[in-house]
């Protein structure tokens, strides 16, 4: 497995970079970083909570999670896991993130303190559920130990597409959208609450994020400007683990 480390303040966020050579070999940094998150967490504070992203990349680290050799040492009753974002679908629709992460990992482990989504009659009404769900447990705005976010190749992350109106949400921590390449509504979490997490971590493998990848890191050009662009958690870090494919148009000293 081979990975390079780069560190690069921006603003107030730390940002770390580690380049994989594959899928595989990334998801496996990705469940030792969880592991580790989770144990560190409820070391601290008793407790760790978790927001969990969605489409096909996160399959794999939780595949990693259940055969982790250190599985049976992660305080799994002590951690609370959200998701950052869902599909407007029952949670048994194949397209539901809850439904994939069921499959791949809440059926294999024992994880007790589950929030899905709601699916209500509309996203709107699904996203003041989960922001009822999401006040009743954090009370104030939500400090996330640890927020696993994807990259779309449009450089939406979560459900926080380019010209969506949750881009400016400042108030509520859950807000409904439209993908712009169709498909169902979603529901996700807004910048507030995804810019108070102590750590996020992206996943983004693919060729086809290669170019994307290169202006949300690198703002090699100031007239494009992209949703992933805006996650800088005030007092947090933000690690990025990447593939090769997709770390490619990085410039040269991400990629040893
Ligand atoms: C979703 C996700 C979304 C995803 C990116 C990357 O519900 O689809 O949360 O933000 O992380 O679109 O998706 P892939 O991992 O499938 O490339």
């Amino acid at each position: 497995m081979a990975a390079a480390h780069f560190v690069r303040a921006k603003r107030q966020s730390l940002q770390m970079i580690e380049v994989f050579d594959d899928l595989a070999a990334l998801s496996a940094r990705a469940a030792a970083l969880f592991i580790d998150t989770a144990r560190e967490s409820v070391r601290e504070k008793g407790a760790c909570a978790v927001a969990l992203s969605g489409g096909t990349t996160p399959r794999l680290m939780f595949q990693k999670l259940v055969e982790h050799e250190g599985r049976d040492q992660v305080p799994w009753n002590k951690i609370y896991v959200f998701w950052g974002d869902e599909r407007h679908v029952p949670l048994s629709d194949p397209q539901s993130n809850y439904r994939m992460t069921k499959e791949t990992l809440l059926d294999h482990v024992p994880l007790r303190h589950v929030f899905p989504v709601p699916f209500a009659d509309s996203a709107e009404a699904s996203a003041q559920l989960y922001e009822a769900t999401l006040r009743s447990h954090f009370k104030t705005l939500p400090r996330l130990d640890l927020c696993f976010l994807g990259m779309g190749a449009d450089g939406h992350t979560a459900s926080l597409f380019p010209g969506s109106t949750a881009l400016t949400e400042k108030t509520r921590w859950a807000f409904a959208s439209r993908p712009l390449s169709g498909g169902p509504d979603r529901v996700t979490l807004t910048y507030p609450v995804l810019n108070n997490s102590r750590r996020v971590c992206f996943l983004v493998a693919g060729a086809d994020k290669a170019a994307t990848l290169k202006q949300v890191i690198e703002n090699t050009d100031a007239s494009i400007h992209y949703p992933a662009q805006d996650i800088r958690p005030e007092n947090g870090e933000v690690i990025w683990l990447l593939d090769r494919a997709a770390a490619a148009d990085l410039t040269s000293h991400y990629n040893h």
